[in-house]
């Protein structure tokens, strides 16, 4: 009570003092009682099983065939928060049982399951089970009591309680809209990671402020490459490849339902791809596989994804970073990596028709990369820009733009992006941000100017300017969270370079 009271008198300061978006923990609880019956608690999945409340005011179970007849009960839990769980379970018919809380959670009509917390039971002994569970993207939540082992034995349980910290809930009526300011310009847009999409509150933050999000991992080949079904799918035929979803799917869900767009990142990179996916059967001790088989597979891994996205997300992936910082930064040719070793000096043009092969019509094709206002890596990019527009199978340029307070300069920011409009190509900044040393007063200041002098040189080239990408949202949860580098700070607060940027348009 008092923390609320606290939270509440902080949250009118705030107000009071105009600053516009606040944020608040509130405190969810449950502690089953069941002094006046089942409350709410019903037989779920039961076969002829029962369930009763006995004198002692514990929940008996009786009659099961199947460890998963159990006592259920729905709970309305918010994705994203993390809840502690716990609960006393007594058996008297085995030595000793293994028993769950476990959870049976749906998601566009579909039921699946993840047990929670575990322990075993000696005869007759009340035993506490205790767990966590971070609450994912799905409508409907059934908490259900369990076991594993013990299929038929009658279960009695007492104080299942469940303790959820709410995450922050972030309020910004009062800050304007980047995506409405840029409107009419080009899509503002940010990165999300999985953690961060999961959690409604900060997605619906977000939504307020962006109209386009790149997963900031969950796109990349060590995410989407299934290496297990790979491996046995492999068995039969080695250019097999198995794909998975997993964690971007709560992005793509919201983005679905809330009129987001996604932009794809990435399908050809020299990181944060599987080592396995070089190599004979998907085994690293194996040898490479040659260039055919590898061309083979990549163009299995790009229609899979592109299948599946088109058929479960129509509409939703505009465009897709179909290579990703080929151009190596001291030499300007191709660097060193696994696609150019078993592909060869090819693999970016094959990368680019594949994908062309594969992509639905309208989705926008871009090859990405950083520093390209430094001038021998620039030309670098350059030439192998015009070798994929002479194949015509190039839509757009994507600038990364990771840059510091102190380097490169505005001007040659602005000759980088002149140059690639000259292409006559679309164009979009994939990834900005903005690092500074320190995060003080004059730092921050400088930091607000850079941002709003980039995004004068962006305004100026809009007719090209497909969209404008930042990092991330918030500081804290940036990759280069020790240097500050975004729009907000880590209270979720516009910072001087958010009213830069918004100034700018
Ligand atoms: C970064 C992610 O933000 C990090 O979470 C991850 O650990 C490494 O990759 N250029 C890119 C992005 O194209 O994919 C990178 O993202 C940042 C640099």
């Amino acid at each position: 009570m008092l923390k609320r009271l606290t939270a509440w008198l902080l949250a009118m300061a705030l107000l009071l003092t105009g600053v516009c978006s606040f944020a608040r923990e509130e405190e969810m609880g449950y502690k089953s009682d069941f002094s006046e019956g089942l409350d709410e608690w019903y037989a779920r999945s039961m076969g002829n099983a029962s369930i009763s409340v006995t004198e002692d005011k514990t929940l008996l179970t009786v009659g099961r065939t199947d460890n998963w007849h159990s006592p259920g009960r729905d709970f309305p839990l918010q994705p994203g928060t993390t809840y502690e769980l716990s609960v006393e379970v007594r058996q008297t018919q085995k030595d000793e049982a293994r028993f769950m809380i476990s959870v049976a959670h749906t998601a566009g009509g579909t039921e699946s399951y993840e047990n929670l917390a575990f322990a075993n039971a000696q005869k007759g002994e009340w035993t506490t089970l205790t767990g966590t569970y971070m609450a994912g993207p799905y409508d409907r939540f059934v908490l259900y009591v369990e076991t594993s082992n013990a299929p038929d034995i009658d279960f009695e349980f007492r104080n299942f309680e469940m303790r959820g910290q709410m995450q922050e809930s972030i309020e910004t009526a009062d800050i304007p809209a980047l995506k409405e300011i840029y409107a009419d310009l080009f899509d503002f847009g940010t990165a999300v990671t999985f953690r961060e999409s999961t959690n409604r509150q900060m997605m619906n933050f977000y939504a307020s402020q962006f109209n386009i999000m790149t997963p900031g991992n969950e796109m990349k080949p060590d995410s989407l490459l299934d290496v297990t079904t790979s491996k046995i799918k492999s068995i039969k035929d080695d250019t097999a490849v198995a794909v998975k979803f997993n964690s971007v799917v709560p992005l793509l869900e919201y983005a679905k339902n809330n009129g987001i767009k996604v932009h794809g990142h990435v399908l050809v990179w020299h990181n944060q791809t599987p080592e396995a996916f070089f190599h004979e059967h998907y085994n690293t001790s194996l040898p490479l596989v040659t260039r055919e088989v590898m061309l083979a597979r990549l163009d299995n891994y790009v229609r899979e994804i592109m299948t599946y996205l088109d058929k479960k997300y129509p509409g939703v992936v505009v465009s897709w970073d179909v290579v990703n910082e080929a151009i190596d930064d001291n030499t300007g040719k191709l660097r060193d990596s696994m696609w150019l070793k078993v592909v060869g000096e090819d693999f970016v043009a094959r990368a680019f028709e594949i994908a062309r092969k594969h992509a639905p019509e309208g989705v926008d094709l871009y090859y990405n990369d950083y520093n390209t206002a430094i001038i021998g890596k620039q030309n670098g990019i350059y030439e192998l820009v015009e070798e994929l527009m002479a194949e015509g199978t190039i839509d757009g340029y994507g600038f990364q733009m990771h840059h510091d307070i102190k380097f490169p300069s505005v001007q040659q920011i602005e000759a980088s992006v002149k140059r690639f409009a000259d292409t006559g190509l679309k164009l979009r900044v994939s990834e900005l941000d903005i690092t500074i040393p320190e995060n003080t007063e004059v730092y921050l200041k400088r930091q607000a100017e850079m941002y709003g002098e980039i995004m004068k040189i962006l305004i100026d080239y809009a007719d090209q300017m497909v969209a404008v990408q930042v990092w991330g949202v918030t500081d804290d949860l940036s990759w280069r969270a020790s240097q500050y580098p975004l729009l907000f700070d880590g209270e979720s607060q516009p910072k001087p370079a958010f009213w830069a940027v918004a100034e700018a348009g």
